[in-house]
């Protein structure tokens, strides 16, 4: 086999790449915040150059979430607690894929920009190595069932890049080399993602309530959303992105055994039943949001270890609405259709979607909360008391990460593999009804982007609460909105449980008040960027 240099590779790379048109490919600028060189020039249409300018707010808000909040000596998130440092990572893995899927380098390139290209990729690909050996896996594989799978979603998503940027980089060349050297990183992550899926797996409970996942091991049974479209998510990830693992560590019997194959069965099986269960709970609430979660009346374990299992049904349902729980189940429904081919899963989503929509009051852009926001912009609840707690702070962020992968067309590698695991392959018909749904959604979604745009400070780090413009000329408007909302009756925020105080409503930009900017808003805002770059640069 001949072996090749990575200077020859990177020479044939560029030479396959040479311009075939006379346009010039983007630029990249060595730094990206210098406003005197854009990231990208390009003789390509308004609309190219339009979606460059959200691809610049992209990288802004990525290189300001990595200097600010990263410690990579520690190789996380200093500030971070567990799950929402799995999130962080999940962030930065799914925002590669959606810089290097959203480039079209196929209308011809210049070899430094893709150097250029390559090293920006690699910087923040590296930090995500960091973090393998940062997370604190000890302290997660004890924690709540949901905290474990926010772990397999996010190794997953870093394997998906891997795979998706080594064939990217050897665009179509078969190289007689060692492959993309990213690569290296992803049988550890699919073992993570693997050792963490089985860990969570004994959540699934079908002595209450006829099926689904319970929140946390060592709490009374609380069967909720979150766990239960986490359990579907990575469930069906698992199934179609899965790389395999030949580690046996730490453990290995004939039940765990199953786990470690490529398209297992069992992990479909898994989603199925998961999806199933949840869509069937009678969760949702009029409006057709996903509620909270269900407690069993009664239940109740006595000091002696019996447990009376009071109704054994979940029939106690906490009513509280939250982002993230619209969000994650959308990845669930998307895999679930390239799994399956079967269209209900997509009407699925895009009906939550719709629904979601309207509960901003998009289009109607007012000031009235119309139960997951105001003024067309997604809002958590907490959002306008300034009281969200670190969890509240990552849900907006969760949501459009998964509605951006909802509605991620499908790569090439993709229309393989769902050739394969459905008989006569997907249905175009259903494919481009799925893409001209999603299309429909771009103005929210900019709607939305601009106004998480509108609260950066000087510092390029974002807000939490969208609707409140950094440095807003309208003070008093929004510091008597703070205080003038309050919840129906018999629903507690648990999520979110400080109270207003008047500490939080003291003087300074509104995002800074409460815990203020950090990674877990950050992360939002990027998440809400990337949906505004893949929307322009796909459906415009
Ligand atoms: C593109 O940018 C120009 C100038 O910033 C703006 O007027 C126009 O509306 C944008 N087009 C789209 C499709 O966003
Ligand atoms: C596991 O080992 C088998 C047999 O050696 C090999 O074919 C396969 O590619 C390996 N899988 C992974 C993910 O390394
Ligand atoms: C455990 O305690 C409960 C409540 O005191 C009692 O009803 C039950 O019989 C006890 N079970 C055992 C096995 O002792
Ligand atoms: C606060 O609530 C009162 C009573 O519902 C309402 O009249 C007022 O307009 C509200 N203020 C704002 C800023 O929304």
């Amino acid at each position: 086999m001949r072996k090749l240099s990575a200077a020859t590779i990177l020479v044939s790379l560029c030479a396959h790449l040479t311009p075939v048109a006379a346009t010039r490919i983007p630029a990249v600028a060595p730094h990206v915040n210098d406003p005197q060189r854009p990231l990208l020039e390009t003789a390509r249409t308004a609309t190219f150059r339009n979606s460059s300018e959200a691809l610049q707010d992209v990288l802004d808000a990525l290189e300001a979430m990595q200097e600010t909040y990263f410690d990579k000596f520690a190789g996380t998130w200093g500030d971070a607690i567990d799950w929402t440092a799995a999130v962080a990572g999940t962030h930065v893995s799914a925002t590669l894929t959606g810089i290097v899927d959203g480039l079209d380098l196929s209308f011809g390139g210049v070899c430094s920009d893709l150097l250029q290209w390559e090293n920006v990729v690699n910087q923040y690909y590296t930090q995500t190595a960091f973090f393998y050996f940062g997370e604190n896996v000890f302290a997660l594989r004890n924690q709540a069932f949901d905290d474990m799978l926010w772990v397999v979603l996010g190794w997953l998503e870093s394997t998906k890049f891997a795979d998706m940027y080594a064939r990217r980089h050897e665009n179509g060349q078969e190289f007689e080399t060692s492959p993309w050297h990213g690569l290296q990183l992803s049988p550890m992550a699919a073992h993570r993602a693997r050792v963490f899926y089985e860990l969570a797996s004994v959540g699934w409970d079908e002595s209450l309530c006829n099926g689904g996942m319970t929140w946390n091991p060592s709490l009374n049974p609380y069967k909720n959303a979150i766990t239960n479209e986490l359990f579907a998510a990575a469930s069906i990830s698992m199934y179609l992105y899965f790389p395999g693992d030949n580690n046996s560590a730490p453990f290995i019997s004939s039940t765990q055994e199953q786990y470690h194959k490529v398209h297992n069965p069992a992990h479909l099986e898994n989603a199925v039943k998961s999806y199933k269960w949840l869509k069937e709970s009678g969760m949702r609430n009029q409006a057709g949001l996903y509620q909270d979660g269900f407690h069993v009346t009664g239940w109740h374990r006595f000091p002696n270890g019996t447990i009376n299992p009071g109704t054994g049904h979940c029939d106690d349902l906490d009513r509280m609405v939250y982002t993230y729980n619209q969000g994650v189940m959308l990845t669930a429904s998307r895999g679930l259709w390239l799994a399956t081919g079967a269209r209900s899963y997509l009407d699925d989503g895009h009906e939550l979607i719709t629904n979601v929509i309207r509960a901003t009051g998009w289009p109607n852009t007012d000031n009235i909360w119309r139960g997951l926001g105001r003024g067309g912009t997604l809002e958590e609840f907490c959002d306008h008391g300034l009281y969200c707690s670190q969890d509240g702070q990552t849900f907006k962020g969760i949501f459009f990460l998964h509605l951006t992968e909802f509605c991620r067309p499908l790569r090439a590698s993709e229309k393989d593999m769902a050739f394969r695991l459905v008989v006569g392959g997907l249905d175009d018909q259903i494919y481009h009804y799925h893409l001209e749904r999603c299309a429909a959604y771009s103005k929210w979604i900019y709607h939305n982007a601009d106004a998480a745009l509108a609260t950066k400070n000087q510092a390029g780090l974002f807000g939490m609460w969208w609707n409140v413009p950094y440095q807003t000329a309208h003070i008093a408007e929004w510091e008597s909105l703070a205080g003038n909302q309050s919840l129906p009756a018999g629903v507690f925020d648990h999520r979110n449980p400080a109270l207003i105080s008047s500490s939080l409503i003291s003087s300074g930009d509104p995002n800074d008040r409460g815990r203020g900017r950090t990674v877990e808003t950050q992360s939002g805002a990027l998440a809400v960027l990337r949906a505004k770059w893949q929307w322009q640069a796909v459906y415009s």
